[in-house]
């Protein structure tokens, strides 16, 4: 049997997470590449949700563009249900975010949600973060102090770049991508980094961690619960 693609591993779990869409309700929409997967499936059913909170000026559009209502987060309550990709997910549901620049608002979408459900190819599944560059969406002002913060803590940092200029997150903030890290508590390095003035968001989601994991493998969904 011919293996799958990566892209048709993203379009198996985007289909999957219907499941999870609860009808009449608004659902949380993450970013990338596997959540478009997920948006082009939900729009089959969109006659069943109420609309959705997007985590994104993509998502947004693409959502609008199929004919989803897309709601400020301020407007709706809590949400029954997150769906989003991740750059890296552990054994414990821990993942590391942002490879698409939208951690901020992901996480945010993410708080307001009862349950995580993240969508990934199998490539995502790691025994230990860190081996993917942690995005950190930053203050500007603050770049340079925090490129030395991570480099004393064994990390190497530079700033995301775009069109030969510092990318510009839709919060108008600056990235730093730091390597060379691994993070085998991230509850506590999630704190800890969260701490350093300057640092709007950092791309380790284990206080917001997924309940669920539906992982795009050669033999099919591999559904993971956290
Ligand atoms: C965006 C994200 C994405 O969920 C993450 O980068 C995975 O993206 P993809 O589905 O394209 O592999 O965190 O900020």
């Amino acid at each position: 049997m011919k293996s799958m693609t990566q892209d048709e591993l993203k379009t198996l779990v985007g289909q999957a997470a219907l499941q999870y869409v609860v009808p009449g309700e608004i659902v949380g929409v993450g970013t990338g590449s596997t959540v478009n997967k997920f948006i082009d499936a939900l729009a089959t059913i969109k006659h069943s949700i109420v609309g959705a909170v997007s985590s994104s000026t993509a998502s947004t559009a693409r959502l609008q563009a199929l004919g989803i209502p897309v709601f400020d987060a301020n407007e709706v309550g809590e949400l029954a249900v997150y769906i989003d990709g991740a750059d890296e997910i552990d054994g414990r549901g821990y993942m590391i975010k942002g490879g698409g620049a939208a951690l901020t608002r992901e996480k945010i979408v993410a708080a307001q949600s009862r349950q995580f459900v993240c969508i990934a190819d199998e490539s995502k599944l790691v025994q230990t973060l860190g081996a993917f560059a942690l995005p950190v969406e930053v203050i500007p002002m603050a770049t340079q102090r925090l490129m030395r913060q991570f480099a004393a803590m064994g990390g190497v940092a530079s700033v995301r770049m775009k069109d030969g200029a510092p990318l510009v997150t839709d919060n108008g903030q600056h990235l730093l991508d730091v390597t060379g890290l691994c993070i085998s508590e991230p509850l506590a390095f999630e704190s800890q980094v969260n701490q350093w003035p300057g640092v709007v968001t950092v791309g380790v989601f284990a206080h917001q961690k997924a309940q669920v994991c539906l992982l795009g493998t050669a033999s099919g969904v591999r559904v993971i619960a956290y």
